[in-house]
């Protein structure tokens, strides 16, 4: 990697000041909120320990949900320090400031292989701004600072991009967390040239969401796959009808243009011959699915809307899937959250597993598609599940993340 990591520096007695990414969904239970995924806690888990077996003096930063510069008591990360403890197996110190007397006397405690957590960086309005004064209030204790926040790293903030400006000014190195190593690694280097065949598999609901994807994809990939809500603008663009699907009218134009690319470029491209259709109804005031079926035409009927792939369409692309040596996967192939809709997407998990069973390298790119995989239980069988949800999807497109250009190059 072009970039330095925490395994290239020296890291005893060091004050390291580390972003992770802890943005995990939680929920309110018996009124404290409790974490309901700690996938991205697990995550870090290598950085840190790596850098407690050193001998460094770890302050962990990090956001929670959105408080726009508020303190929204349900987002804080004091939760997130018990887990985390819980994890790693040894205690977590919590400071309810980020920044401060309170935050620097905290970080002054720590002895060597102690852990920090510091509270919600977005209780103030200057982080999202990136203000110089407030990132130099957050690195003001720190030596070095580790960049494990992949997830976050398309935020060019105080936390992600600000302090490694601080830390840079005073020649302070800015270093890859393992995590963020593994994710710039397997979403970047091993896309560069990936062994073909190079099967791409997306979904979700928009194609304007993953049009700049496609297009970098097209130069690479020898078949891509289309399903979830996305596929029915590509089927109004290849003048089918769609029903009541979600569709992006105002999109069929550049979905035209990316069939007449995949056309040029010999990418096969496939989407939905088939499809399960519901009828959209409301109950209760509530916009629910009705009865559904399998419509077997490309076509949909004016009464219903798609609501994921039908099975012929799923034994195509499963067997298309089969055949790969690399496949990318990113956003899933229906409602998968409806159990009567998810047939499409668990189709798909199952046979990027066997795939990679079979040896080809799997990466999923994070966000619906890894919880789709964690539901069907399959979570462990991929290459490479990605943490990030909206930076994978600007990493894949090809852009410069700031919080990686901000780390020191090798
Ligand atoms: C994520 O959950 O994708 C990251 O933590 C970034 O969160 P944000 O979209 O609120 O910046």
């Amino acid at each position: 990697m072009a970039k330095l990591t925490v395994n290239d520096i020296d890291l005893k007695g060091k004050r390291v000041l580390t972003r992770v990414d802890y943005n995990v969904p939680m929920a309110e239970q018996d009124g404290a909120m409790v974490i309901n995924d700690d996938t991205r806690i697990r995550a870090t888990l290598p950085t840190l320990k790596l850098m407690i077996e050193n001998g460094a003096k770890v302050i962990l930063t990090a956001h929670l949900g959105r408080p726009k510069g508020k303190r929204v008591p349900s987002m804080s990360l004091r939760p997130v320090a018990d887990k985390l403890a819980g994890l790693i197996g040894k205690p977590v110190a919590f400071c309810d400031q980020c920044v401060g007397q309170a935050a620097e006397d905290a970080a002054a405690k720590l002895e060597e292989g102690g852990l920090l957590l510091l509270e919600n960086v977005r209780y103030h309005a200057e982080e999202e701004a990136n203000d110089a004064t407030f990132a130099q209030q957050l690195a003001c204790d720190a030596d070095v600072f580790v960049n494990d926040a992949f997830g976050a790293a398309h935020r060019a903030h105080a936390s992600t991009a600000g302090v490694a400006d601080v830390l840079n000014a005073r020649a302070g190195q800015c270093v890859a967390g393992l995590l963020m190593e593994r994710e710039l690694q397997f979403l970047g280097d091993e896309l560069k040239s990936p062994e073909s065949p190079f099967v791409v598999i997306l979904g979700g609901a928009k194609v304007s969401d993953k049009i700049k994807v496609i297009d970098r994809l097209l130069d690479k990939a020898d078949t891509i796959l289309i399903g979830g809500a996305m596929a029915y603008t590509f089927k109004l663009a290849k003048g089918l009808t769609v029903g009541k699907s979600l569709v992006e009218r105002d999109k069929v134009t550049i979905a035209r243009d990316a069939l007449d690319k995949a056309a040029e470029r010999n990418v096969q491209f496939l989407i939905p011959t088939d499809n399960i259709v519901a009828v959209p109804t409301e109950i209760d005031g509530k916009f629910a699915f009705g009865e559904h079926r399998t419509n077997d035409s490309e076509n949909i009927p004016d009464d219903v809307e798609g609501v994921d792939i039908g099975p012929k369409s799923a034994a195509r692309f499963c067997e298309v899937i089969a055949g790969a040596k690399t496949i990318l996967w990113n956003g899933p192939m229906g409602i998968f959250e409806d159990a009567r809709f998810a047939g499409g997407t668990f189709a798909v998990a199952k046979a990027v597993c066997e795939a990679t069973a079979n040896g080809a390298k799997s990466m999923i790119g994070g966000g619906d598609s890894v919880k789709a995989l964690n539901k069907a239980g399959l979570g462990d069988q991929v290459t490479f599940m990605s943490t990030g949800g909206g930076a994978s999807l600007e990493f894949l497109e090809g852009k410069e993340l700031p919080g990686v250009a901000a780390l020191t190059d090798k």
